[in-house]
C-alpha cells in the first residue's frame, strides 16, 4: 500500500486551519501546518481573484516547502456594496482588526440598504513543488443581517445568514456549516476525487533517493 501523502495546510488563519483539518480528517494525508516548518517569508496575496491568491499561496509553499500544499482564498462578496469586500475581505477593516471590527464595518457600510444579498465563495488550490495546481470551487449564497448573531466560526460568520436554516454561520454547528458552507462544498468536490489527486500528487513529485 502506498505511504500517506504529506500535505501542507497553507494558512495562517487559525478558523480556516481548523475547519481544513476537519474536513480532510479520515484521508490518507499528513497534514502540516506553515507554522511547523519555523519562520519563512509570506505570500504577497495581491491577486484580483480568488483563483490567483490560492494559487498563488498554494505553488509559493509547495515550492519553498519542497511538499504539496493546499491553500483555499475565500471571502464574502456583497451585492449592495458592489461585490466588497470581495478578495479584501480579510482586511477590510484594515491590517490588524479583528472579525469583530470587520463584521461591524461591513454592518456600517450596510445601513439602510434593503438589498442584503450575499455570497461566500472558495477557491480551493493543491499545488505541487513544480507549481502546477489543480482548483476547486464553489459558493454559498445567503443574506447580511442586521446585527451579528452567534459565536462559533470566524470571520463574517456572525453577520452571514443562510436562509435554508434560518441561522447565521455563528449558530451553527461546524458540521451544520460545513455541509453548506462554500469551503465545504469546494472540499465536498476534491473528496470525491481524492484517490485521482493522490495519483497526481504522486506523480508530479519526484522521488528522493
Ligand atoms: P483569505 O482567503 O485568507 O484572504 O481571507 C479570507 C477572509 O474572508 C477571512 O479572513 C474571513 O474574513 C473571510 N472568510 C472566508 N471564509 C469565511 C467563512 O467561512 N466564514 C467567515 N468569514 C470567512
Amino acid at each position: 500500500m502506498e505511504p500517506p501523502i504529506n500535505l501542507v495546510i497553507a494558512t495562517r488563519n487559525k478558523g480556516k486551519s481548523s475547519e481544513i483539518k476537519s474536513l480532510l480528517s479520515g484521508f490518507p494525508v499528513i497534514i502540516k501546518n506553515l507554522h511547523d516548518f519555523g519562520p519563512i517569508p509570506e505570500v504577497k496575496e495581491d491577486g484580483e481573484t480568488f483563483d490567483d491568491n490560492a494559487y498563488k499561496k498554494a505553488s509559493f509553499s509547495a515550492k519553498i516547502l519542497g511538499f504539496p500544499a493546499l491553500a483555499d482564498d475565500s471571502g464574502l462578496i456583497v451585492e449592495a456594496l458592489g461585490g466588497a469586500p470581495g478578495v479584501h475581505s480579510a482586511r477590510y477593516a484594515g491590517e490588524n482588526a479583528s472579525d469583530e471590527e470587520r463584521c461591524l464595518k461591513l454592518l456600517h457600510e450596510m445601513n439602510g440598504k434593503s438589498n442584503r444579498m450575499a455570497a461566500f465563495e472558495c477557491v480551493i488550490s493543491i499545488a505541487v513543488p513544480t507549481g502546477v495546481a489543480l482548483t476547486y470551487e464553489a459558493r454559498c449564497e445567503g443574506l447580511i443581517t442586521e446585527k451579528m448573531r452567534g459565536s462559533n466560526g470566524f470571520g463574517y460568520d456572525p453577520i452571514f445568514y443562510y436562509p435554508p436554516l434560518k441561522k447565521t454561520f455563528a449558530e451553527m454547528t461546524r458540521e451544520e456549516k460545513n455541509r453548506v458552507s462554500h469551503r465545504g462544498k469546494a472540499f465536498k468536490e476534491l473528496k470525491e476525487e481524492f484517490d485521482k489527486i493522490m495519483v497526481w500528487i504522486r506523480q508530479q513529485t519526484p522521488k528522493i533517493f
